[in-house]
């Protein structure tokens, strides 16, 4: 009851013009509350969890050609929408994560609309792209956006919701009013809000209203998720008795993605588990690459409609996550939060077990550096291992928090070393490479504190470590 009055009260102070957002998001905002406060305890029952069924993950190289005369027709059913609220912050950058640029000078954003260009051009299709803004990122995005005026490609953006911060501890919102810049006090409560904000946009009902019938929603920062059209013939010409309105995106776990939310088969349906709701006494076996094989990319194919009948329906239940944080003033505030694919419960649904090429995110600078280096060509915005590479792997890099930041890291390198016979890579402390340099095998170069290593220009490090001023 409290919790109304505050809101109430902070609706009030919403700007003439912006009270029916304001409206929105409030509602938005207490239904989310609401079932966080209904939750009695854990989301899935252990036991209950069953074998996913032989055809609930169809393996890629299964599916069927496409009939090539026919794209142009199955593209035009398509929209593509990126995930693009998050900030750059995990890389020591301020404004969107978009902007930051990956390859030869392109960013995110300049890839992503690439791809839908050289696609349009090729096929003579009209896939359009949209952009899930927050109100982090939707200024300096729509800045951006400008330069692609004349591109061939529809670019639109719509926000998704901001709520509000609530103090752990009284669970009221933390802000005072609703145009107060304390950015502090607002969150985009995670991209599961996609279904409410697109719906909200007016966007859903005008691409359903054009003719489309299918969206592709793939994180910003996936540089390996391009539009797939033996997926998307499987959603729109499906084989038979495999019909599907939602198809997840997985691939083979490997150590490194143990934390990746899986599928699983619950009261007879697929649904999304995340690490977050397992119980502790079962993490490990969670984790485990046999038992649990797959992980969630965050490519997602749904149907237009069957997104409308479940907001109509009110029929979308999507687990609240409860992101704790504490502010820079040091208060613990809690933020509740969805995930798009927890929305698969849902849908008449199957997982689709891609190649690990459809999954290439960038969240660190080790793996920036991946993929500006040869291990990769690009071609119209896509990135293809470069077949040069004898592994099909990539190297495992770990490079220390002198690294962490994108402008000093950029600093860091007269130009990106040739990684093509790089199996591992460790770098900690103050260290520089300079142009031309060439790693291979396994290097490990530690600079102590206080001390300083530069790589020399052409150097070549063949399974070396580089240690102060010990070279072995
Ligand atoms: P995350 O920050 O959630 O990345 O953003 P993650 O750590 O890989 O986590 P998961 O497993 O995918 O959830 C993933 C994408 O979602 C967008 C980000 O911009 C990024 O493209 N995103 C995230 C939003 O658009 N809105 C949000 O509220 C959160």
């Amino acid at each position: 009851q409290a919790l109304k009055v505050e809101l109430e009260k902070l609706k009030q102070t919403a700007p003439p013009g912006e009270t029916e957002k304001a409206t929105k998001n409030f509602e938005g905002f207490k239904d989310l509350f609401s079932r966080f406060l209904q939750e009695k305890g854990p989301s899935v029952e252990w036991d209950e969890i069953q074998p996913l069924p032989q055809d609930a993950v169809i393996p890629y190289k299964e599916l069927q050609e496409h009939d090539t005369e026919n794209i142009k027709a199955l593209l035009d059913k398509l929209v593509v929408i990126k995930l693009n609220g998050g900030l750059g912050t995990s890389m020591g950058c301020k404004g969107p994560k978009s902007v930051i640029g990956v390859r030869s000078e392109l960013t995110f954003l300049d890839l992503a609309v690439q791809q839908i260009e050289h696609l349009n051009k090729k096929y003579g299709s009209d896939v359009p792209l949209v952009l899930m803004n927050s109100f982090n990122t939707d200024e300096d995005t729509n800045k951006v956006l400008r330069k692609y005026d004349s591109c061939q490609v529809q670019i639109s953006t719509f926000n998704q919701s901001k709520y509000p911060r609530i103090n752990k501890d009284s669970l009221l919102p933390i802000a005072k009013s609703v145009s107060s810049d304390d950015l502090e006090a607002w969150y985009p409560p995670g991209h599961g809000d996609i279904y409410e904000s697109f719906n909200n946009s007016g966007l859903l009902d005008a691409f359903i209203r054009q003719g489309k019938e299918f969206v592709f929603i793939s994180n910003i920062d996936n540089l390996g998720a391009t539009v797939d059209n033996k997926i998307l013939n499987f959603l729109v010409n499906p084989p038979n008795g495999t019909g599907s309105e939602f198809v997840m995106e997985v691939t083979d776990k490997t150590r490194a993605d143990v934390k990746g939310g899986t599928l699983i088969h619950y009261e007879d349906k697929l649904r999304l588990l995340e690490i977050a709701q397992v119980p502790k006494e079962h993490v490990d076996e969670f984790k485990s690459v046999s038992k649990f094989r797959v992980f969630n990319t965050n490519n997602i194919w749904i149907k237009l409609a069957a997104i409308k009948r479940n907001l109509d329906n009110k029929s979308l239940d999507m687990e609240v996550i409860v992101n704790n944080k504490t502010l820079d003033n040091g208060l613990n505030v809690i933020q509740l939060e969805t995930a798009v694919g927890a929305a698969i419960k849902n849908f008449e649904a199957h997982g689709i077990n891609v190649p690990r090429s459809r999954f290439l995110p960038v969240k660190k600078t080790s793996d920036l550096l991946l993929v500006m280096s040869n291990l990769y060509t690009m071609k119209a915005g896509s990135l293809k291992m470069n077949p040069h590479r004898q592994f099909k792997t990539t190297p495992l890099v770990k490079l220390g928090t002198h690294f962490d930041k994108v402008n000093i890291f950029l600093k860091r390198f007269g130009s990106i070393p040739n990684l093509i016979e790089l199996d591992h890579l460790t770098v900690s402390g103050d260290v520089t490479f300079g142009k031309g340099v060439v790693l291979k095998g396994t290097v490990i170069i530690i600079a102590n504190h206080g001390d300083r290593i530069d790589i020399p220009p052409g150097a070549l490090l063949e399974n070396k470590i580089v240690s102060g001023n010990l070279r072995i």
